[in-house]
């Protein structure tokens, strides 16, 4: 048996909304800690819990579990939304353990507003943000005028930051839009109020982190998005604004590589797709209606219906070289059922090429054939029946799943980790105890 892991990173392999949030939870319950490192409230994440239920834009999994979460500095950080999510633990009687790096990026109101004109005059583009400032104070942080959670919890530094950071905002915003009047005093006075409540939380997270695993505690990385949403690697320019691969962990949390690991790569059993962008193996069809019903593909933080396709292996196969993925977990199978045939997408045809690897320019993805391999599809079964499934672990699964998980893991060159056949923690089955 290996030995298990004192660290594991869990990112997600395709464009988000793999189901990281739940493998997380899951994991959870072994670990100390949780930490974010990437991404803001962009993100979303339902957890429920003893009747309660928990919805998540910012704050790690883990929390409903009353494990000290960790905010990382590679994340931006909207304080008003943290602050809720921390209020709504507490109203559902959960202790909240939480530490914030006093070098995580601080999101405005401007920053919301800048997202949203920018995206109106991307034209073709537009990435289709959440719309949550996410991108605009990025853009802050590189240029260097961007307000980090040290300032907002010292109102002299707040107020003089501030000031420059919202003229600079307010120029670019009158570009847009001459009429935009939010006035400076009242983000100041509210922002104020914003770092005195979340002063106690801030922290110098990296050597925190450090520390802490130096002395033998279990820490997750919880990756917010997906890789190929990442700002270097990822689908730009249709993706955020953050690493959300392995490569983000060292960078948004200060823990150097040689300390993390191993990463677990999530994918869903099809490919799912929030925002602008070509998806070759997308189906605007009954069969793409009936997935995205069969597995709710609509997006916790706006809402909005998924595009839903095949499942993508080619574009899989790129993220698990560039987080070095040894095991992955396939998440969703069940939302597969009574579709026959089901289809993989094994590679992409251009002007004629089959290609050898992902192709990552939008240019060339966009004129990009799927080429497919069939599979036999599972018959239907009620949610009791995929939970006794799961009860009963892999030998339980129907043989078409099987042939089909064969397939991935034969093609990803991986160990399937872990399946999931449904909502609840108890539909989680574990074949390889790595954390
Ligand atoms: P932003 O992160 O709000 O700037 O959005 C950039 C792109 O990433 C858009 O296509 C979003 O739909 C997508 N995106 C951002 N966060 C998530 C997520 O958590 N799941 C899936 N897609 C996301």
């Amino acid at each position: 048996m290996e030995k298990k892991a004192n660290t594991i990173g869990i990112v997600g392999l395709s464009f988000g909304d793999e189901g990281k949030g739940k493998i997380t939870d899951y994991l959870a319950q072994n670990a100390d800690i949780v930490v974010r490192f990437q991404g803001g409230n962009n993100a979303g994440h339902t957890v429920v819990h003893n009747d309660n239920t928990f919805k998540f834009h910012i704050m790690p999994s883990g929390a409903v579990l009353e494990k000290e979460v960790i905010i990382g500095n590679g994340c931006v950080v909207d304080p008003k939304v943290l602050l809720d999510e921390i209020e709504n633990l507490e109203i559902g009687g959960k202790k909240v353990n939480l530490k914030l790096s006093s070098t995580a990026h601080v999101i405005f109101p401007f920053h919301r507003d800048v997202d949203g004109l920018e995206e109106k005059f991307k034209g073709e583009y537009k990435a289709g943000t959440t719309k949550r400032g996410i991108g605009p104070t990025y853009s802050d942080k590189a240029a260097r005028f961007g307000l980090r959670l040290y300032d907002l919890i010292h109102p002299n530094l707040l107020k003089k930051k501030l000031e420059n950071l919202y003229e600079i905002n307010k120029k670019i915003i009158h570009c847009y839009d001459p009429t935009w009047n939010k006035e400076l005093d009242k983000i100041y006075e509210e922002y104020k109020d914003y770092g005195v409540k979340l002063k106690k939380y801030v922290i110098d997270t990296a050597y925190y982190l450090n520390k802490q695993i130096d002395s033998g505690k279990k820490v997750i990385f919880e990756g917010a998005q997906g890789t190929l949403l990442g700002i270097d690697h990822g689908f730009y320019p249709f993706g955020t604004s953050s690493n959300a691969n392995a490569t983000g962990i060292s960078n948004g949390t200060g823990v150097p590589s040689n300390k993390i690991g191993p990463i677990l790569g999530i994918i869903k059993a099809y490919t799912s797709r929030v925002g602008e962008g070509a998806v070759p193996s997308e189906l605007e069809n009954e069969i793409g209606d009936q997935i995205r019903e069969q597995g709710h593909e609509y997006g916790t933080t706006t809402g909005r219906p998924r595009r839903v396709g095949w499942l993508d292996l080619f574009n899989i196969k790129y993220s698990v070289m560039i987080n070095g993925v040894k095991d992955i977990a396939v998440m969703l199978l069940d939302a597969l059922e009574g579709i026959d045939p089901l289809k993989i997408c094994i590679g992409y045809e251009f002007e004629g090429e089959i290609l050898e690897s992902w192709p990552i320019q939008p240019e060339i993805v966009e004129k990009c054939r799927p080429v497919y391999k069939n599979f036999k599809g599972w018959d239907k079964r009620s949610r009791e029946e995929w939970s006794s499934i799961a009860n009963n672990g892999y030998d339980a699964l129907p043989n078409e799943m099987k042939v089909y998980l064969d397939a991935v893991k034969e093609y990803l060159d991986v160990d399937i980790a872990i399946i999931s056949i449904g909502p609840e923690r108890e539909d989680t089955i574990i074949l390889k105890e790595i954390f």
